[in-house]
């Protein structure tokens, strides 16, 4: 046995974690860790617009409004993830549609999945990786097609859909003071100042073992300092193979190091990882050659980074 992560943390931060819908309808053991370290949740795949309406007119809730009973049930608050993203366009969805057509399309989207769940989302991730490396806007296939203003709209939308939701604009490569960190500085800054509701960033903190980001602290309060809520989104630290005990207790110190950023951070509200078990991770599918990126191995035993975070609390 081992201290829960939940009963440690200050009662103002919440500890979250991304989940697998379909890992937690099959494995008990999967559900008690979850219910017992973490006091939020991500859905890693569940509310996205590809899996939730991989037909055109049809929503499937099935495996996500399951997500959202199981968090109830168990206490744990619920972060919707995500809105927009160019990476989970339903394959339906074609460009060469009006820009009318696709933004009314983008607005139905938006305002179905925030109604379904208003009053049961704490937080929702409304745009999700909007910038590119030098801090510009991405080319995807809503600034092409309806222009930069899709983005203050997003917000509009989900806030009109459930008010009292925060509303986050998220990314990676951001945890650190960056260009792109920058460029998203610029943009929130914008946005604030024309009165779109958007309350929160979010880093998603996706590191590498070997590579620190730097002064993250000093970056999150540069948003902080606006009025902005900041939260770690998606924290795994990834190994490059094969796994050494030097390597581990890298990876230990670069978890509790995104702790203490948040910890440090008055409005840092949340401090969530993507996945919690090495057996159930992203990371050997997405980064070949890497692995072992998460709090728990493959056994769901607690790693050296589970500790740390223990000890940091
Ligand atoms: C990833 C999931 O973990 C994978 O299972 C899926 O195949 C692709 O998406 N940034 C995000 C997350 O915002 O939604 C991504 O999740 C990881 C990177």
């Amino acid at each position: 046995d081992w201290p829960a992560l939940r009963s440690l943390m200050p009662s103002n931060v919440r500890i979250g974690t991304a989940v697998d819908g379909r890992v937690l309808a099959t494995d008990a053991r999967y559900r008690a860790v979850l219910g017992r370290d973490f006091n939020a949740a991500t859905a890693e795949n569940a509310m996205k617009w590809s899996q939730l309406q991989p037909t055109p007119g049809t929503y499937v809730w099935q495996v996500s409004d399951d997500l959202v009973a199981f968090a109830e049930e168990n206490g744990l608050a619920m972060y919707g993830h995500t809105l927009v993203w160019h990476s989970s366009v339903p394959s339906w969805v074609s460009e060469s549609w009006s820009a009318e057509e696709l933004g009314e399309l983008l607005r139905q989207h938006v305002t179905a999945v925030v109604s379904r769940y208003r009053g049961k989302i704490w937080a929702w991730d409304v745009v999700n990786e909007v910038l590119d490396e030098d801090g510009s806007l991405r080319d995807t296939i809503w600034l092409r097609k309806l222009g930069p203003d899709y983005i203050a709209d997003a917000f509009r939308w989900a806030h009109a859909a459930d008010p009292d939701a925060r509303l986050f604009i998220n990314d990676y490569g951001t945890e650190g003071r960056t260009r792109k960190a920058d460029g998203l500085l610029r943009l929130v800054s914008k946005l604030r100042a024309s009165g779109v509701p958007i309350h929160g960033v979010g880093f998603q903190s996706h590191l590498q073992w070997d590579k620190a980001p730097v002064e993250v602290a000093g970056n999150l309060r540069r948003f902080a300092d606006r009025g902005l809520s900041v939260a770690i989104t998606e924290l795994d630290v990834r190994i490059q193979l094969p796994v050494t005990p030097e390597r581990l207790a890298r990876q230990a110190m670069l978890y509790e190091q995104m702790l203490a950023a948040c910890l440090a951070v008055s409005t840092c509200e949340s401090f969530t990882l993507w996945g919690f078990t090495d057996a159930r991770s992203w990371i050997p599918y997405n980064y070949p050659g890497y692995g072992a990126a998460c709090l728990f191995d493959s056994e769901m035993k607690p790693k050296l980074a589970h500790s740390a975070l223990v000890d940091a609390l």
